[in-house]
């Protein structure tokens, strides 16, 4: 019993938000003529800490916010761009809006995942890496397209996914990072 607590103190403390991220978004909000209206590039704060938008921390930014932590919980869920689940270090999310998909997105995703040996949204064993459906990354012009954490690949091909996926397995970095 009193490991089990420990547990979850631990757990909580791990989700708690950082000092930093606090004053990033009292510093955001003060971009905005209300605070509400901020809860996306928020989220996108808050993401940034922990890899995804974890359950806790929703109810301290609905505070800072001024809102519900429903209001909070409903944009999280409602969008995919919020991992609602912690992901790899390197988070693959290929696209699979209309044309990514009329280009082959399905096949290109079901081909990564049995290349990573993982299910969708599932990390890898040592944590290196996930694969996720995104909506539109507004590059449909170059599809099928997917990103790594943020940045962009465009056309990608099976050989090609197999190419990014091994490279991912054993880097310390994002090797596809633009400055
Ligand atoms: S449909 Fe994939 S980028 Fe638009």
């Amino acid at each position: 019993m009193i490991e089990k607590m420990d547990k979850l103190e631990i757990r909580s403390q791990e989700y708690k938000l950082s000092e930093a991220t606090r004053q990033e978004i009292v510093e955001l909000v003060k971009k905005y003529p209300s605070s509400r209206s901020a809860i996306l590039p928020a989220l996108h704060i808050v993401q940034a800490q922990f890899g995804f938008v974890p359950v806790e921390p929703m109810a301290e930014l609905a505070e800072m916010l001024g809102i519900l932590k429903g209001d909070v919980e409903q944009v999280v869920t409602f969008y995919r761009m919020y991992n609602q689940n912690p992901v790899g270090k390197f988070h693959v999310k290929i696209c699979d809006s209309i044309s990514c998909y009329l280009r082959g997105s399905d096949e290109l995703i079901q081909h990564g995942l049995q290349r990573l040996g993982t299910r969708l949204n599932e990390v890898s064993g040592d944590g290196q890496v996930s694969i996720s459906k995104i909506e539109c990354l507004a590059a449909c012009g170059a599809a099928p397209c997917l990103q790594v954490n943020d940045e962009y690949m465009y056309n990608v091909q099976p050989e090609q996914l197999d190419e990014i996926l091994d490279t991912l397995k054993t880097a310390k970095e994002n090797p596809y990072y633009i400055p």
